[in-house]
């Protein structure tokens, strides 16, 4: 139960219920569990016509959490009607949101529900999406809400970490480039962007205000600090970077940018006529090099090597090359680790010292949270 392992770690909390909510449970049970009478509605005494402060709640409270979100209150909310004690709180509220949406799953599934999810992480909430499991009505999918300790942790990663990237600006490229063969054909190779989202996180959750220049992937930024720009080739992913390099304090490039482009870029579908087709390629910009090649000293860059072998030496090669302060080497040869993999096993080089620092295999947030702890240990000597 939420409320209880809120208290539990020390939290105040204030539960503000819906007239739907009241259906499902007892507002005398909150009440018992938070040890504050629970608030439902605008009045609070009819008789003596005493009001339930709604601007005070909103400053008062450090973090907002709706849980469970229903699709209804979610649309309330991203549309900004004001009809309840919840929803005007919300408005109110100058604290950090989290959303933790529960309903049927077609619910959670519709255009709708989601374009609302969508609206409220662009306006800044935190959602902390439903998760897979038996639902109320019986089915079995994505609808549940989050567990209360997933909540939970949720909150506690936003409030413990120190922001020591507080007003630092990052730049990050993630994810493959496609480059067009005609209209509907493309090369690109199989990264899933997932590393470079996950640094763009962390880094986001030590207070970092991020750029991420994103290729062509299925992930969705968490963090409201992390804003994206969409890309698709190496040539946009060069200018988009390029807009924001001189005005960031640290450069992460993670994106797996194809090497070669189609020299020619037919307009219309190429048709199988012959036998044998043979394209031209030509190499790509090399973004972290032209970049890295700019760098001025107050900025710290750090960029990837994916190698099948001599692993070590070549990685010490680019970190040379590109004029990079650290490489992040991941090896092929390492089961769980590269392309497609939610793990990864990285070593650590830079340009400072000859110093290789090695990791396990873990998830890649845990890996994202190893780099930027270097980053941090580099940046603030
Ligand atoms: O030379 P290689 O592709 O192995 O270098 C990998 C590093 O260089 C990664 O940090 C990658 O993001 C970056 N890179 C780039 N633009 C390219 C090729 C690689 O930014 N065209």
């Amino acid at each position: 139960m939420l409320v209880r392992l809120l208290i539990k770690s020390g939290a105040e909390v204030q539960v503000i219920m819906t007239e739907a909510a009241k259906t499902f449970i007892a507002p005398l049970t909150l009440a018992t569990l938070s040890g504050k009478p629970v608030l439902t509605s605008f009045v609070s005494d009819v008789q003596s016509g005493t009001w339930n402060n709604h601007v005070a709640l909103g400053l008062w409270a450090d973090a907002l959490v709706v849980a469970p979100a229903s699709a209804n209150t979610l649309a309330r909310m991203a549309i900004g009607l004001s009809d309840d004690l919840l929803t005007v709180t919300y408005l109110s509220a100058r604290c950090p949101v989290w959303v933790a949406p529960a309903m049927d799953l077609d619910m959670y599934q519709h255009m709708t529900t989601q374009r609302n999810l969508e609206q409220l992480r662009s306006a800044g909430n935190f959602i902390i999406d439903a998760e897979q499991g038996e639902l109320a009505s019986g089915l079995y999918g994505a609808g549940r809400m989050a567990e209360p300790e997933t909540i939970v942790a949720h909150l506690n990663h936003y409030f413990q970490h120190d922001k020591l990237l507080q007003g630092k600006k990052v730049l990050i490229t993630a994810g493959p480039t496609q480059e067009a063969i005609d209209p509907v054909r493309f090369i690109s190779n199989a990264s899933s962007g997932k590393m470079g989202y996950a640094l763009a996180e962390a880094m986001a959750d030590y207070g970092a205000e991020i750029q991420l220049i994103s290729g062509p992937v299925f992930l969705k930024p968490q963090h409201p600090g992390i804003h994206v720009t969409h890309v698709v080739n190496a040539r946009e992913m060069l200018e988009a970077s390029q807009k924001h390099f001189s005005g960031s304090d640290i450069a992460i490039f993670a994106a797996a940018v194809s090497d070669y482009t189609p020299k020619t870029k037919y307009d219309q579908k190429l048709k199988k006529t012959t036998s044998e087709l043979t394209l031209v390629l030509e190499k790509n910009p090399d973004i972290a090099s032209i970049l890295a090649g700019k760098k001025r000293s107050d900025q710290f860059v750090a960029g990837f090597a994916l190698e099948t072998q001599h692993e070590l030496d070549h990685a010490q090669q680019k970190l040379k090359a590109k004029n990079l302060d650290m490489i992040v080497l991941n090896s092929l040869n390492d089961q769980g680790a590269g392309f497609g993999y939610d793990t990864n096993k990285v070593r650590l080089l830079f340009r400072d010292n000859t110093e290789v620092r090695e990791f396990a295999l873990k998830d890649k947030q845990a890996v994202a949270y190893d780099i930027v702890h270097a980053i941090i240990e580099k940046t603030h000597v």
